[in-house]
């Protein structure tokens, strides 16, 4: 029987996920999702044979080690761990004057300490697969990481997101697993999507500068990583940014 690529998405419930689960549903990969929210009854997914749904809380070592344990229960392995939970929290997006401790704690968890928690808790997954040498791990960064966007904690933590990724380099070679971050762009709410539309592009302008109309979408970081984890084989240790020239 034909082998079949086991792709592991965090944050499987976000706008970034939908289209990266579809991409690879599409390719015939099976794809296991996991997020904090519940299992959602009406996920257009749950009729695929290849989806799997788990909630977990990548903040929280126990449930990121039960999501291991069910993962290796029933396939025993991963071929690829797409790390995207992530978000910027409260009073980070006030900016350095305004952040509390307590959010400086939560954005470093989430935008951080979680990733290096899955990476290390399905570490022997990944191990376990012997039947491809294309393995790899992609962590979601931003390009508030390399840019003043005044959300100083969350950008601190994703651009810490490359460095964990050189950190790694030599010790996933010889486990023949490719490591690199994708930096999306800002993407647009449909209801900004609408406005920058309705303004021939002005509302960039009010928004991080854009020298196109277009902001990234969904897709084309979904694209971007489909890229990364199964046609740029020789990738390793880079930093794809996607950003529709918004950095430019
Ligand atoms: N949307 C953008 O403009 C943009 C730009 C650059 C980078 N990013 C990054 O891309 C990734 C996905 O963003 P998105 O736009 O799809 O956001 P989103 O808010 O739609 O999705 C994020 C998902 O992460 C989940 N999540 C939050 N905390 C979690 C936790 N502790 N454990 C498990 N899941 C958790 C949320 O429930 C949500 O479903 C994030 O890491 C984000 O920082 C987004």
């Amino acid at each position: 029987m034909e082998r079949t690529d086991i792709v592991v998405i965090t944050g499987g419930a976000g706008n970034i996920a939908r289209a990266t689960i579809k991409k690879y549903l599409d390719n015939g990969c099976i794809v296991i999702a996991t997020d904090l929210k519940e299992k959602n009854e009406k996920d257009e997914f749950l009729n695929n044979p290849n989806y799997e749904y788990y909630k977990c809380d990548v903040t929280d070592v126990k449930s990121i080690t039960n999501l291991k344990e069910q993962i290796e229960k029933k396939y025993g392995k991963i071929t690829h761990l797409i790390s995207m939970a992530g978000d910027a929290i409260g009073t980070d997006i006030k900016g350095i004057e305004y952040v509390t401790i307590e959010d400086i704690d939560k954005t470093i968890k989430l935008n951080l300490s979680s990733h290096i928690y899955i990476t290390t808790i399905l570490l022997p997954l990944l191990k376990n697969e012997t039947e491809t040498d294309n393995k790899t791990i992609t962590y979601v960064s931003s390009i508030n990481a390399l840019r003043a966007y005044d959300v100083p904690v969350y950008s601190a933590a994703k651009s810490a997101l490359y460095g964990l990724c050189n950190g790694m380099l030599i010790d996933m070679g010889k486990l023949n697993i490719r490591v690199n971050t994708i930096s999306p762009g800002t993407i647009l709410k449909p209801h900004e999507v609408a406005e920058n539309e309705r303004t021939n592009g002005e509302y960039a302008k009010g928004r991080p500068k854009t020298k196109h109309k277009d902001f990234a979408i969904n897709e084309d970081i979904a694209d971007a990583l489909y890229s990364i984890t199964h046609v740029m084989k020789r990738m390793v240790g880079q930093n794809v940014v996607i950003d529709a020239g918004q950095m430019a």
